[in-house]
């Protein structure tokens, strides 16, 4: 019992380093036992890379969207592999079906999800346009459903981000301000393949579905972060509100913060 109790130990300290790297910091029996101890938990578990990564090489990019999905932010991100393969998989569809249109993010933080988007989007020729305050919260969204929450995400620059998405980041516009307030008559005339919409809050996510919903092309991904996540309040109103009103249905997705994907149909 003793002995299970320091290996648990060990596997939590080393999961604050990420689940990636605990896994690797165990070898023979004991990584067996490791692994009934993920099972055994509610909190992670360990998951199989898709068969097409791992039989067929179909995704050489993944190496290296890893490491900028978790740079700065390994804890939370390090964990949550099947958010960055439904992101690789959905964005790569809609590519090879050929839907036409830039990309964007409403929520880029530290730029961690704005990379993958990049990535794909440098390579098709494609603009990415990242809506953030890169200041954290605008203290105005914190009414209503969110009067509960706190000042939060702060702790980012747009240099943080630029030196997050690296190489590709030439694709990307980073608008920063207060969205939709800093919406343009050039982002207004696009249209969107792919946009993610990461903002947390009931008041920007109405805006953000309101606004590129309508420009999206038929085809066109919408990810939606935290909508079953039952932390993030605001943003499952804004997306129930809003797909009753549009005629949409979400499909879930079993990644660390309940994401919900939307493919326009229409
Ligand atoms: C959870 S973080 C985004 C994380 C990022 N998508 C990722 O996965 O790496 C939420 C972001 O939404 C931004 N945000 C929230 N309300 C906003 C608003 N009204 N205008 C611009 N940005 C906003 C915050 O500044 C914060 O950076």
């Amino acid at each position: 019992m003793r002995q299970v109790k320091n290996l648990y130990a060990k596997a939590k300290a080393m999961l604050k380093k990420g689940l990636l790297q605990a896994v690797m910091g165990f070898a023979g029996a004991e990584c067996l036992k490791v692994r009934q101890l993920y099972l055994s938990t509610n909190q992670v578990y360990l998951a199989y890379h898709p068969d097409s990564h791992c039989d067929f090489a179909s995704h050489p990019e993944f190496g290296e969207l890893l490491g900028r999905f978790t740079a700065h932010n390994l804890s939370n991100n390090g964990g949550d592999i099947p958010r960055l393969w439904s992101l690789i998989l959905n964005i790569k569809q809609v590519l090879g079906e050929g839907i036409e249109g830039d990309f964007a993010e409403l929520g880029v933080w530290r730029g961690n999800t704005a990379a993958v988007l990049a990535y794909y989007a440098q390579a098709s020729g494609r603009r990415v346009f990242l809506f953030d305050t890169y200041e954290g919260f605008n203290e105005e969204d914190l009414v209503g459903v969110d009067a509960n929450k706190k000042p939060w995400f702060g702790d980012t620059s747009v240099a943080m981000v630029k030196d997050v998405i690296g190489g590709n980041d030439g694709c990307c516009h980073h608008v920063k301000g207060c969205f939709p307030g800093t919406i343009t008559e050039e982002h207004q005339r696009s249209t969107y393949a792919a946009v993610s919409l990461d903002c947390d809050l009931y008041e920007p996510l109405k805006a953000g579905l309101e606004f590129f919903y309508p420009r999206m092309s038929k085809g066109g991904v919408l990810f939606l972060h935290d909508y079953s996540s039952l932390y993030w309040d605001g943003a499952k109103k804004a997306i129930d509100e809003f797909c009753r009103k549009a005629g949409e249905f979400v499909i879930l997705l079993p990644d660390k913060s309940g994401s919900a994907f939307l493919r326009k149909t229409k």
